[in-house]
């Protein structure tokens, strides 16, 4: 190929900081702004390159992050009369005086949402440069890690079924890999380059304490924040039980084949955690498997922080949908909520969820069940994808056999990873994560560098959504009557108190339905004085994470000195086209002495961040 071209050797290794002083989680920041055009989604903040262009990225992905460049706004097919591409801002690698885009320009994927969009176009071009992260960390503020494994896109697009190409608008922004600081790239005769990944970097450069990572996209809607953090997690984001899964998280580089990070899903089904049912029935399951028999008992699918639906079968999202009042839009293979039908209230502003019922633990004898509740699934359609905005049900009809949980689903649970664990195997993590109900605090807590289990708070689920989903206290809009029930895989009940723990299931389920009967007047109370104070509030911004840091407990040093040469990376898949690949078989080594000034600049987020 070109002269341009290198030659990716899959080689990549782990090193291990000797410091003495112990490192803490480091907190992303996170865009004030959402983005679309299926959103509102959040997403974080960072500033790229010198000078540092500021652009908000999906978290998302193995390996690189992928940026959009201003070259999609003057592609007039890609960007007809707007660039909706310029939403979460643009990087022009020729801007940057610390990019390396003349030294390093290997291909990337195109689809760098795994499947979980059809996107086409130009495959990106790879290149490093320096990402400037954080400023919600009240220690730290910012890191500048250099040379940062990134791709670029200039002509890149999502293909909806109806053909139409429709500008992405936002890019994503890498979330590791097992037991890897460093991508290495060689070429015949020259020196080899070594791009950094960000949460590998930062506990090889001893700035946390392992190659993890905690997540909740959170919603924009319900203002639920986003919580990204590096070496940890927010404890507040996790409510009940965790399931731990061997292995990599989703969205390898640069093909994912749709069959790593995945989990078994048993069931789906909705349910009504208080109040009356605006269903016709109380409970109603086995919507995953209704309709298509070749389904068996699960369906495995992975968690794609990067994409937006939940790709499921067109079976199971017509099961889903035909309890719903929505109209299927086949142009774009997802569904649009009929505002008309007096159900969409009902549903959408009740505790009425959705909930997936997971394998826990990879154990055929346990199971775990997420809640989304339906106030989480009434997204916004925007331009470039219809003329006027709609409210939409992110299930995605068209998933062409790839089925994930994407940003839908992620509002409503946390994921995590250690990338180390089991000597760089890895775990990753699902988890309810709460509603907005959590109070201002954060409880940070460490992944050490061989953790594989984290834990949850006492946080109670049902209290997190206590005030924002109103209990549907009428009739249903359907015929037939309707029993006040308290699903049953879910800790529900309306009781407030911080923890359920000490409750049984019949407990909780006795307090539900006696509520249910009780305490429709208290529930209309409360519905009433939460309206207004909701209403009042409606024009204060989100706000930001509380930058003291509560507590952060178990703070220990980076875990025992442990070194082990890995061919972790890109499948040979990338190498198709290029010179036969060959294993570098650098020694480990433990070079890695960061710049004060890179520790310790202090970089201002052009006023982006919250306040
Ligand atoms: C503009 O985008 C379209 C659609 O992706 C692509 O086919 C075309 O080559 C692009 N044009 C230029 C000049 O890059
Ligand atoms: C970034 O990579 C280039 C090419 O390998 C190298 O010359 C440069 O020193 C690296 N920068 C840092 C800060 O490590
Ligand atoms: C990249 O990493 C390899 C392996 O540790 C090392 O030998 C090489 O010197 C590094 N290159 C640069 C430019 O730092
Ligand atoms: C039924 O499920 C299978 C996957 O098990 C899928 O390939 C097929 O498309 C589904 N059928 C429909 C109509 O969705
Ligand atoms: C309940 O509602 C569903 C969907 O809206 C409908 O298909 C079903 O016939 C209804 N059942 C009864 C008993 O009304
Ligand atoms: C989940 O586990 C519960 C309790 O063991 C069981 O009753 C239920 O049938 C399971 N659900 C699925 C979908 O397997
Ligand atoms: C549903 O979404 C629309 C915007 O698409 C919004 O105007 C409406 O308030 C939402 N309804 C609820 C109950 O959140
Ligand atoms: C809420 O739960 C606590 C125990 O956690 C119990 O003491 C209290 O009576 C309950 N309140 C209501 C209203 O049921
Ligand atoms: C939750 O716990 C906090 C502190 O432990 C306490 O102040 C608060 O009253 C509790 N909330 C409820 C609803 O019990
Ligand atoms: C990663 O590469 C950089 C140079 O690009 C080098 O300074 C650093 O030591 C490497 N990190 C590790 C953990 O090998």
């Amino acid at each position: 190929m070109t002269q341009f071209c290198l030659l990716f050797v899959l080689g990549t290794f782990v090193a291990r900081a000797f410091a003495a002083d112990p490192a803490l989680p480091f907190a992303m920041t996170w865009s004030s702004k959402s983005f679309g055009p299926d959103g509102p989604w959040q997403a974080v903040q960072i500033g790229i390159g010198t000078p540092a262009q500021q652009v908000a990225l999906y978290p998302g992905g193995t390996f690189r992050s992928h940026l959009l460049t201003p070259r999609i706004c003057s592609n007039v097919t890609l960007s007809p009369n707007a660039c909706f591409a310029s939403a979460g801002g643009l990087y022009a690698v020729e801007s940057s005086t610390t990019a390396l885009g003349t030294i390093i320009r290997f291909p990337a994927a195109t689809d760098f949402t795994h499947g979980g969009l059809q996107v086409q176009g130009t495959q990106g071009i790879g290149t490093l440069d320096q990402m400037i992260i954080g400023t919600s960390d009240g220690l730290r503020n910012t890191i500048t890690v250099p040379n940062v494994t990134i791709a670029v896109y200039d002509d890149i697009a999502a293909v909806y079924p109806s053909g139409s190409i429709k500008a992405l608008q936002v890019g994503t922004f890498g979330l590791g890999y097992l037991g890897t600081a460093n991508q290495s790239f060689t070429q015949p005769g020259q020196p080899t380059i070594n791009g950094s990944l960000i949460p590998g970097y930062l506990q090889a450069a001893n700035l946390t304490p392992s190659n993890s990572f905690g997540l909740q996209i959170g919603s924009v809607r319900s203002k639920i924040k986003g919580s990204l953090y590096f070496g940890g997690y927010d404890q507040t984001r996790i409510c009940g039980d965790i399931s731990t899964q061997q292995g990599a998280f989703a969205g390898i580089e640069p093909d994912d084949d749709g069959k790593k990070g995945l989990i078994d899903l048993l069931d789906i089904a909705i349910n009504v955690i208080d109040g009356s049912s605006p269903f016709n029935t109380s409970t109603i399951s086995n919507l995953l498997a209704t309709g298509n028999s070749s389904i068996g008992p699960a369906l495995s699918v992975s968690m794609l922080p990067e994409a937006p639906y939940l790709d499921l079968p067109k079976s199971s999202c017509d099961a889903i949908a035909a309890w719903l009042p929505v109209t299927y839009n086949a142009d774009l293979g997802l569904y649009t909520w009929n505002t008309n039908d007096p159900r969409y209230t009902q549903i959408v502003s009740s505790p009425s969820v959705l909930s997936f019922v997971f394998r826990k633990g990879q154990s055929n004898t346990q199971n775990i069940t997420i809640n989304v509740p339906f106030m989480l699934l009434n997204l916004t359609l925007e331009a470039p994808l219809v003329t006027s905005t709609a409210p939409y049900f992110p299930c995605n009809a068209q998933s062409n056999g790839r089925y994930s949980l994407g940003r839908a689903f992620l509002q409503a649970a946390f994921v995590g990873a250690n990338w180390n664990a089991n000597n760089n195997q890895g775990v990753w993590w699902l988890a309810q994560a709460p509603g907005p109900n959590i109070g201002s605090q954060i409880t940070v807590q460490t992944i050490r560098d061989q953790d594989a289990s984290i834990s949850p708070s006492s946080n109670d689920w049902a209290a997190s959504w206590k005030g924002v989903l109103v209990p549907f206290s009428g009739k249903s809009a359907s015929t037939a009557t309707t029993s006040p029930s308290a699903a049953t895989n879910t800790a529900s009940s309306l009781n407030t108190t911080n923890s359920s723990n000490g409750l049984t299931q019949g407990a909780k389920a006795g307090i539900g339905a006696g509520i249910a009967v009780c305490g429709l007047g208290i529930i209309s109370l409360c519905a009433f004085l939460y309206l207004r104070k909701y209403n009042r509030k409606n024009e204060t911004p989100l706000r930001g994470i509380s930058t003291a840091r509560t507590t952060a407990s178990s703070i220990n040093g980076v875990g025992s000195p442990h070194e082990k040469y890995r061919d972790g990376g890109y499948g040979p898949a990338e190498l198709n086209s290029h010179e036969p690949a060959e294993l570098n078989s650098h020694e480990p080594k433990n070079s890695h002495q960061i710049q004060n000034d890179q520790v310790q600049l202090v970089y201002e987020l052009g006023g982006d961040v919250y306040k």
